[in-house]
């Protein structure tokens, strides 16, 4: 089924890329600056097929907003990520880019101070490592571009800039319209009881075949606790209407995550809901009549992906539940899908 549709939504466009379709460079503009602010990255995806290639533009290097499009790296330690999270709704077309054939994409990444946290890293050399994954649809196979990571050192300024300014509060989902407000409460507390319901079947039936397919070889406990963390509400939830801009239009964008770092932790977060959570998300029972591959099959689901960003700092590697299946132990773990689709995986087996 998954194939037909890609048959008919994507006919113009190469079907199954393979390793080699798409070639990347990225280099600094400018290898030693003062500050953050003037940090500049540039990346060119190139195609040398003969077919246009249609890949989701989000979550890695074609990306110039305030997804994750780079792992930076101090001495080998990770910067904590502090832009957008998001789960997309990857019918719209502002999801994707094309690569003409024969032809190549450039992208400037620049505003990075808000994006990663230099501050607690602290002056010096930072090594920005391209996130080259690229899919040309959410279940398509996940074909890697590799390119050498770019140096760029920080010699006085790395002080942390703030993207949107967040708000600290419990979770207390609050909406201007009451309708809308009751669907985010009942979202929440579905997402709640599908990490808790995941969380206890990691328990009880610690070699699931759920288990092993969203998050096998890695540690039971260390999964059981991020599925806990969220039933147990210990993150927060925000309430302002979509202060980064990026809700309507043909971007896809259902809902989002903002996380507030402080010394390379995560302290708080906010989730926020675009329209399309509201008109195009099904509701939680829905999926034991239709499937709950799609990121758009239920709206807990949406909130458990986002919460797991928020309490966990998970990344967005690959979105729909055939390819979370398919990442290695540690993406697995890293991935927020995998915990909506292991949710979701449960709820079915149990509810349904
Ligand atoms: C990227 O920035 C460089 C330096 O400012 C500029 O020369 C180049 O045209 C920019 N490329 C894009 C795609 O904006």
């Amino acid at each position: 089924m998954f194939r037909s549709t890609i048959l008919l939504s994507f006919v113009a466009v190469a079907l199954g890329l393979s390793a080699g379709d798409l070639k990347v460079s990225v280099k600094a503009i400018s290898s030693s600056v003062d500050s953050v602010d003037d940090i500049v990255i540039s990346a060119i995806v190139t195609n040398p097929t003969k077919e246009d290639i249609r890949v989701i533009s989000k979550n890695n290097i074609l990306d110039p907003t305030a997804t994750k499009s780079f792992a930076v790296s101090k001495q080998g330690d990770e910067l904590l990520f502090s832009g957008i999270r998001a789960t997309y709704d990857f019918n719209a077309a502002g999801v994707y880019t094309t690569i003409p054939a024969g032809g190549s994409v450039a992208v400037n990444h620049t505003g990075l101070g808000a994006l990663y946290d230099f501050e607690a890293a602290g002056t010096g050399t930072f090594s920005f490592s391209a996130s080259t994954h690229f899919q040309t649809g959410p279940d398509a196979p996940i074909i890697e571009a590799n390119t050498a990571p770019v140096d760029v050192t920080v010699k006085k300024d790395v002080k942390k800039r703030s993207f949107i300014p967040l708000e600290r509060r419990l979770s207390t989902p609050t909406c201007g319209d009451g309708g809308r407000k009751q669907v985010i409460t009942d979202s929440l507390t579905y997402a709640r009881s599908l990490a808790g319901g995941a969380a206890t079947d990691i328990r009880t039936h610690p070699n699931s075949a759920e288990f092993n397919t969203y998050f096998g070889g890695n540690s039971q406990d260390d999964i059981w606790y991020r599925h806990d963390i969220i039933a147990g509400d210990l993150s927060s939830s925000g309430t302002r209407i979509d202060p980064a801009g990026i809700c309507g239009g043909s971007g896809g964008v259902i809902a989002y995550t903002l996380v507030v770092t402080s010394g390379g932790n995560i302290v708080g977060s906010d989730i926020y809901t675009c329209d399309i959570f509201f008109t195009s998300v099904g509701t939680t029972p829905s999926i034991c009549s239709g499937g709950f591959d799609s990121t758009t099959s239920s709206r807990g689901g949406v909130i458990l992906h986002e919460l797991s960003h928020a309490t966990s700092g998970t990344s967005d590697l690959g979105y729909g539940c055939s390819v979370t299946a398919g990442l290695s132990v540690a993406n697995k773990r890293n991935n927020a899908d995998n915990y909506r689709c292991m949710g979701l995986a449960i709820y079915k087996h149990y509810n349904c």
